[in-house]
């Protein structure tokens, strides 16, 4: 029997029978172009900054995996988003970010109103039964949570702070101000494999103690673990405190405060977006798919005060450190990608006691590709 026909392989299959994801989800350029309709055309997707867009007519358009959109704050003081394509011959209506009361198309200048109703379209008085009204820019969801704005191209999808779940509130229980958070940072990564793999990665520790040498000694690995939720999971990796003998800077290159660690929180929520929230800053690791085999991933990090306070040092540790541990998983998934390749790979087994965050993961993708 082949390893696909196994009955454990069975989609939903708890992980002490299941088979990983076959090769080909992650190589075929088709399976990508399903989980765009299928998984990032049905999922909350972040797509902007609220900072961006404070104030009203400002706009910031966006591609989200092919399609482009448009995110304003109207008039109202109320965000919006659309499809950033003219209803007469598709042309783009914001070519880059700004602040209008009104989004032009530069094609043959129809105007939108930040409602999204065409408002203006030249010469238009001679085409039989055209009527303005019909014709106003497509809308699409949006919702914003802490800094993060967020579009969702399925009106049927759970609204974001439902799919969200248990995140905002813990995060706010724990004193968490994240919507007083600003950017400080991004740095953006390009990762030969697909984004699955990049997304497994992160999802489970057991890779810790060979591909992070320098992680692992700073880690509690036995006290590792990840809980899963509906469309999310959180893990717990606390670091360790220092051993008799050990010194700061010679043995252990990261110690933070037992407080803060203890109070860490890291959220993955699916598909492709993690949070990693801290008392006095906040990373955000974004995954995005450019084809089959090749992703961006976006890390950007959030301060709560910028350039003041004794977490300025902090900070720039938790920048570095996130960098080399970075480098370190890029190199792991980009060899995992010319595994897959291979004619002699197809499926493999799940770690039941380490993996079962990866396990929860492509459990969501098999039931979102149907
Ligand atoms: S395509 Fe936009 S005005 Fe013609
Ligand atoms: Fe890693």
């Amino acid at each position: 029997m082949a390893a696909t026909d196994a009955p454990g392989a069975a989609a939903g299959a708890p992980i002490e029978r299941a088979f990983t994801l076959p090769s080909r989800l992650y190589t075929e350029p088709d399976v990508l172009e399903a989980e765009k309709v299928r998984i990032f055309g049905r999922t909350w997707q972040l797509a902007a900054r609220t900072a961006d867009l404070a104030r009203p007519g400002d706009f910031v358009p966006v591609e989200l995996v092919g399609e482009p959109l448009v995110v304003v704050r109207a008039l109202d003081g109320e965000l919006r988003a659309f499809y950033n394509v003219c209803r007469h011959r598709a042309g783009q209506v914001a070519l880059s970010r700004g602040n209008r009361k009104s989004l032009q198309c530069r094609y043959h200048g129809w105007t939108y109103g930040l409602d999204g109703t065409l408002r203006a379209a030249p010469e238009m008085d001679a085409t039989e039964g055209f009527d303005t009204a019909d014709f106003g820019l497509e809308a699409i969801r949006v919702e914003a949570w802490g800094p993060f704005v967020f579009v969702c191209l399925d009106p049927d999808a759970p609204a974001l702070l439902e799919m969200m779940d248990s995140i905002p509130t813990e995060v706010a229980a724990a004193g968490f101000d994240v919507a007083a958070m600003t950017l400080v940072e991004r740095r953006d990564y390009l990762v030969e494999c697909n984004w699955k793999v990049y997304v497994d990665n992160y999802l489970e520790g057991y890779h810790i103690p060979i591909a992070h040498p320098a992680l692992f000694r700073e880690l509690d690995y036995d006290a590792y673990r990840v809980d899963t939720f509906r469309y999310h999971s959180r893990s717990h990796a606390p670091i360790r405190e220092l051993r008799d003998g050990e010194e700061l800077g010679r043995d252990r290159r990261y110690v933070r405060s037992a407080d803060g660690e203890e109070d860490a929180l890291y959220y993955w929520l699916f598909p492709n977006v993690m949070f990693n929230i801290y008392p006095d800053n906040m990373s955000m690791n974004l995954v995005l798919p450019l084809s089959a085999e090749r992703t961006l991933t976006i890390f950007e990090w959030y301060f709560a005060q910028p350039g003041t306070g004794p977490g300025w040092e902090s900070m720039q540790q938790t920048v570095a450190f996130s960098d080399q541990i970075q480098h370190e998983d890029i190199e792991i998934c980009e060899q995992v990608q010319r595994g897959l390749r291979s004619r002699s790979y197809d499926r493999g087994r799940f770690s039941a006691r380490r993996e079962n965050g990866v396990h929860h993961f492509q459990s969501l993708v098999t039931e979102f590709l149907g």
